[in-house]
């Protein structure tokens, strides 16, 4: 069987080598991929948002599964342009991925089935959106409607930083179109977890938990990033809450696809807030998240390519999805200057002695090769992923990883998994 990914970052890495290890895969394709994918992957060079183009390519090689990485296509529509050709994909479709790419439709749409989530209202005028901040005071939490690579939403302490967040979303449009409306809401405190579960249209299946660290500096830090690293299991939820989780959210989610007829056959992640012991919706995403999917898939026992034919064609209830009883701890090495601006091409160096390495897995995100160098070529680089007995044993073995490597301006993160470790 022949698959395609969509993507170039460490989820894609992830996935690409949780496919080579299927028995049913003979060759991987990914568009467009990164240097540590090319190594068990062709990366092919069709650009992501040409969909025509990957139909064409998809129909050409016999590719039997297409599975999408990133939101932005999804958002699109990419599912919609390949079911339309009886080609085989996996996510949403576009009106169902309004889910993560409208958060006004999200949140009425949990509104709609009772899943807990904070308190919102949605404007489209500046001048109400204004008084409305300041009739309810902070903290406060401003949010562009549409996709906004992750830079839309604003937790504000002050009223000032919410007009300003509100000036920037819908006067200098900072996010274009994606701020035509915003939402504002209540500020939820409580531990923040990232929960996902395959669903195939009925029924839904939990992914191990995990958690990921967003700030980009120690101790939670600085700007938020796409995420510093990640571990799993994440210790804040508790068998008790998995099962709160799948009956207050996940299944109340799928009640409210199939009432209003969307189709949604793939992933769904939950961006939790977790206060005494209940869960809040903060965000939905239409995918796996990254770099949740590294320690996640690390853990995945059951092959990847059932998995996804069972959500294909409705039989994900059929399915014992097994998940190994270890650890894992993904540490992300960033370039200098991320989240803001970056330098690209600096050489990496170190690879050669953990290719040997057990249970420590070298996710690339922002590679590629220059001159028989690899390369970076992004603001998130490297994941560096190890599986361990517990949280603490995958962490020691991920940073012990991590002083084999070497570029340039590296940055990483020395407190990842830490909150994990203070709960245990
Ligand atoms: P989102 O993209 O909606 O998940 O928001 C990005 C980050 O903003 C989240 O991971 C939270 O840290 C924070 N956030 C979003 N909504 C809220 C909220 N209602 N209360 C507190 N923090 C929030
Ligand atoms: N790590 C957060 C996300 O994938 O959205």
């Amino acid at each position: 069987m022949k698959v395609l990914i969509i993507g170039s970052g460490g989820r894609e890495h992830a996935i690409a080598w949780k496919l080579a290890q299927s028995r049913h895969v003979d060759k991987i394709y990914c568009s467009p991929g990164n240097a540590g994918i090319s190594e068990i992957a062709e990366c092919i060079d069709v650009g992501t948002s040409d969909f025509k183009a990957l139909v064409d390519f998809v129909k050409y090689e016999w590719i039997d599964l297409t599975i999408v990485g990133p939101e932005e296509p999804l958002s699109r529509g990419i599912v919609d342009a390949f079911e339309k050709e009886g080609r085989r994909i996996l996510g949403p479709d576009m009106k169902a991925a309004q889910l993560e790419s409208s958060k006004v439709f999200a949140k009425d749409f949990m509104k709609r089935y009772g899943i807990p989530s904070a308190e919102y209202s949605v404007f489209t005028s500046y001048v109400h959106a204004e008084d409305h901040v300041r009739m309810k005071g902070t903290p406060i939490v401003v949010k562009a409607d549409g996709l906004a690579a992750g830079k839309g939403v604003f937790v504000a302490n002050t009223v000032e930083e919410a007009i300003d967040a509100l000036r920037l979303i819908m006067k200098e449009k900072a996010f274009g179109d994606a701020g035509n409306r915003v939402v504002v809401e209540e500020c939820l405190e409580g531990e923040e977890a990232s929960f996902m579960v395959f669903c195939d249209g009925k029924t839904v299946k939990p992914m191990a938990s995990s958690q990921d660290h967003k700030r980009i500096f120690d101790g939670d830090e600085g700007p938020n990033t796409g995420g510093m690293g990640a571990y799993s299991p994440a210790p804040v939820v508790t068998r008790e809450l998995e099962a709160e989780i799948m009956e207050k959210v996940m299944w109340p989610v799928m009640k409210g696809l199939k009432a209003e007829g969307l189709k949604y056959k793939g992933i769904l992640y939950a961006g939790l807030m977790i206060k005494n012991k209940t869960p809040y919706v903060l965000e939905f995403n239409c995918r796996l998240g990254d770099p949740e999917t590294q320690p996640v898939l690390a853990r995945l026992d059951t092959d990847l390519v059932d998995i996804s034919f069972a959500m294909l064609d409705g039989k994900l209830g059929e399915m014992d999805i097994k998940w190994r009883p270890k650890s894992s701890v993904c540490v992300v090495l960033a370039s200098k200057g991320y989240p803001g601006r970056y330098e690209k091409g600096k050489v990496i160096t170190g690879f050669d002695t953990l290719k040997n390495e057990k249970d420590v897995f070298v996710f690339h995100a922002g590679t590629a090769f220059d001159n028989g160098n690899i390369v970076t070529a992004g603001g998130r680089v490297l994941g560096i992923t190890a599986l361990g007995d517990d949280i603490r044993d995958a962490r020691d073995r991920a940073y012990r990883a991590i002083e084999k490597i070497h570029f340039d301006g590296m940055h990483y993160r020395k407190d990842i998994a830490d909150r994990a470790l203070k709960r245990q």
